[in-house]
């Protein structure tokens, strides 16, 4: 089996791509800083029972069509057709919308979302042909609510949520798997920097909570890969916007505008602390 993993480098990607290893799978790992990404081929090499000679990795960015389908076309030359594709890689880069410079919030878009649909176009044919293959879209919870300082970020995930469905309704007659996932917080290097750079608002209306760990986050994606799943959710929140979305977001909407309304028309601390400590769990 021949795995390809956008993203690979580090976060959910690297946690994927270790699990896969680790039953003997063939890994390529794409992302664009080289010494990122031999560390990650590193580290998986040096998993128990890994063979250094099944893990390859490619600097390539995704945001560029040319690129991707080159990277991707060597990957298959050296591992043979990709059988599962986890498409990861992403950014993320919380700012108020009138503070974004235009090129930050393309920049989210061209990565998360057309950076996704080249990586998908750069094996879905083939697999197609052969009939027979995986894709995996990572998505995020961002993609079932609008989050302040987050209209890039949302925008480019809930694109592949449209994304992944049509292309789901285009492979239902050719036996190739397309399955979108939407991770909760993980803790990992982009979620960390993320945490730095969020902004007030949006850190007092979602409240503090508990990450996932990258590993867990991987579990379930795999494992929803096996079970032929296509679309995965985690925790009782986001899996209650996901299924229930039109008839909670409203109320969820009064109370966040209600709340930003309270705090930055000037209310007590009283306000701040308490919208703190109330937000989502995503659990
Ligand atoms: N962490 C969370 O809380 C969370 C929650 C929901 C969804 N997600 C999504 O999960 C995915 C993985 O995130 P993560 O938290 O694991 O982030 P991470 O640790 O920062 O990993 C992101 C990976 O994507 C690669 N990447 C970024 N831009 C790229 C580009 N233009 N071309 C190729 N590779 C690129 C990075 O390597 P280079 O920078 O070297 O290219 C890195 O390997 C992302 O799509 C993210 O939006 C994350």
């Amino acid at each position: 089996m021949h795995i390809i993993v956008t993203g690979g480098s580090s976060g959910i990607g690297l946690a994927v791509a270790k699990l896969y290893a680790a039953r003997g799978y063939r890994v390529s790992l794409l992302a664009r800083d080289p010494a990122r990404l031999e560390a990650a081929r590193a580290e998986i090499t040096s998993l128990p029972g890994v063979d250094g000679a099944s893990i390859r990795a490619a600097s390539v960015d995704v945001a560029s069509a040319a690129q991707t389908a080159e990277a991707m076309e060597l990957c298959e030359a050296s591992f043979g057709p990709c059988d599962i594709l986890i498409a990861s890689a992403g950014i993320v880069e919380p700012r108020a919308f009138d503070k974004m410079p235009a090129s930050v919030f393309d920049e989210q878009i061209s990565i998360n979302f057309l950076g996704t649909a080249n990586a998908v176009r750069a094996v879905y044919k083939g697999m197609k042909s052969r009939r027979s293959g995986r894709i995996m879209m990572i998505s995020s919870g961002a993609a079932l609510i609008g989050i302040f300082g987050y209209t890039a970020y949302c925008a480019s995930k809930s694109a592949l949520a449209g994304f992944a469905e049509a292309l789901i309704a285009e492979a239902a007659t050719s036996a190739v798997q397309i399955s979108i996932c939407f991770p909760p917080d993980t803790l990992t290097p982009q979620y960390l920097r993320e945490i730095s750079l969020r902004p007030r608002e949006a850190e007092l209306l979602m409240g503090s909570v508990r990450p996932w760990s990258a590993e867990a986050v991987a579990a379930r994606i795999v494992r929803g890969m096996d079970q032929g799943r296509q679309r995965i959710h985690f925790g009782f929140s986001l899996t209650a916007l996901a299924f229930f979305g039109p008839l909670i977001k409203p109320s969820l909407q009064w109370w966040f505008s209600r709340k930003t309304r309270k705090i930055f028309g000037g209310e007590s601390g009283r306000g701040l602390a308490d919208a703190a400590e109330h937000g989502f769990d995503n659990d």
